[in-house]
């Protein structure tokens, strides 16, 4: 039922989609807004980051009176992207949009996937994403690039569906071969196909463009960026499944409609950080290629997510590695997880804080149809690292 079984190859021999769609109206004066947004945040962009395509992604709110200039984005003043991406940026300005949305989304669920680890994948300010951090090669550099470019795959693939890019519209997969006769396939599904291209032409640029001599550790990084982005597309890719709808007489669903459907990106940062927990350590081989560290453990597949230096010490705050430490941070006594003060604080102990907690409660039905609540204050203990 799902596009696990299509082959990348065949993918890849395929060219951009180029199937015309409607436009909304409302989309594109969404998209002036939005774009003119990017150049706010963007003009803010100027330090170095070696991952800036991700700013993108960062909360465009900070000048609203930007909104209403209502420009076309101007791809040469985002100072976040590559040159080659610079020049995709000038072929397909209506995507722009998408992969800061797929960008935000993306850190957001980062965020949320890491928000009980010791690194929780915070942006640090509004200059560089997530920060000095990125510069090593570690499991965690390689859950942000996997999640940044699962991030705008999906961004892209539903923007289509919902005909607001112009170079692509619903997704024309084929029928999957083992759906019921009966049922109509053909609703107007996520685009991931070309979701998947797209973000692999976008995200992949920078790196592309790189010119590092074979074997040193600036080729090592960039073939392990390169091999988590795309562990990141085929999550989205192979997430994507059949969902269909029902018709008939009276809910009767003697009749259904199915089409390819992503799934909830919550489903897509839970498999990676999968991959995040099995992620496999790499080092550069004699031609230049990454291989395992360990030759006792499989050697990682396309949907494996890689890594060429071990990860700095998050306990500590430290402005080399870039590392902001577990100081302040909330912790639960009563876990023995990552969670727990004892291992969130390092060891260093923790402080007690009392704090009202708000709370719904004493929840009754009222005939017909609504629910009432209740607002209840609570006296709860908080734990904060040393
Ligand atoms: C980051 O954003 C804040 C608030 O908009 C601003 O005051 C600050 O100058 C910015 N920092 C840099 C380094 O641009
Ligand atoms: C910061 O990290 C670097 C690299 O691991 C280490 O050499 C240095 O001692 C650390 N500095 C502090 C203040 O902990
Ligand atoms: C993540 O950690 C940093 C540094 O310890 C902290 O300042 C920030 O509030 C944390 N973010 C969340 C969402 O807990
Ligand atoms: C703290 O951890 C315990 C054990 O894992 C859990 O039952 C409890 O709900 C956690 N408390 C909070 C506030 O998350």
């Amino acid at each position: 039922m799902s596009p696990q079984q299509s082959t990348f190859p065949a993918l890849k021999r395929r060219t951009m989609d180029n199937r015309p769609v409607r436009t909304k109206r409302t989309g594109a004066i969404r998209h002036l807004l939005l774009a003119a947004a990017f150049l706010v945040c963007s003009s803010q962009l100027l330090m170095v980051d070696a991952n800036s395509w991700w700013s993108l992604g960062l909360t465009p709110m900070q000048r609203p009176e930007m909104y209403i200039i209502g420009a076309q984005p101007l791809c040469s003043q985002l100072s976040g992207l590559s040159q080659g991406q610079r020049k995709l940026c000038q072929l397909y300005q209506d995507h722009m949009t998408y992969i800061g949305d797929g960008a935000k989304t993306g850190i957001k669920e980062c965020q949320y996937q890491f928000r009980q680890r010791r690194w929780n994948c915070s942006t640090v300010d509004n200059t560089s994403v997530f920060g000095r951090v990125m510069q090593i090669g570690s499991r965690e550099t390689a859950f942000t690039y996997a999640i940044s470019a699962a991030g705008v795959v999906n961004a892209v693939s539903r923007a289509c569906r919902e005909g607001e890019l112009s170079t692509c519209g619903c997704s024309r997969a084929a029928r999957p071969r083992d759906l019921p006769r009966d049922w109509l396939w053909g609703g107007c599904g996520d685009n991931v196909h070309y979701g998947y291209r797209f973000a692999r032409e976008f995200v992949d640029a920078r790196e592309r463009e790189k010119n590092y001599p074979r074997g040193s550790p600036e080729h090592a990084r960039m073939l392990m960026n390169l091999h988590n982005n795309e562990a990141g597309r085929q999550a989205v890719y192979n997430l994507a499944n059949v969902a269909c709808k029902c018709h008939g007489v009276s809910g009767s669903c003697s009749l259904k409609t199915c089409w390819l459907q992503l799934a909830d990106f919550r489903r897509v940062g839970e498999f990676l950080k999968e991959k995040y927990d099995s992620a496999a350590a790499m080092r550069v081989g004699r031609k230049g290629k990454l291989e395992l560290l360990d030759k006792r453990f499989n050697p990682p597949t396309t949907q494996d997510m890689v890594y060429i230096d071990p990860s700095p010490d998050y306990c500590l705050r430290n402005e080399t590695t870039g590392s902001l430490g577990t100081q302040g941070r909330l912790c639960n006594k009563t876990s023995e997880g990552m969670d727990g003060c004892e291992l969130m604080c390092c060891g260093r102990g923790y402080d007690q804080f009392k704090t009202y907690k708000h709370e719904r409660c004493h929840c009754k039905f009222h005939w017909c149809c609504y629910v009432k609540c209740k607002r209840c204050t609570t006296l709860v203990d908080q734990f904060v690292c040393k």
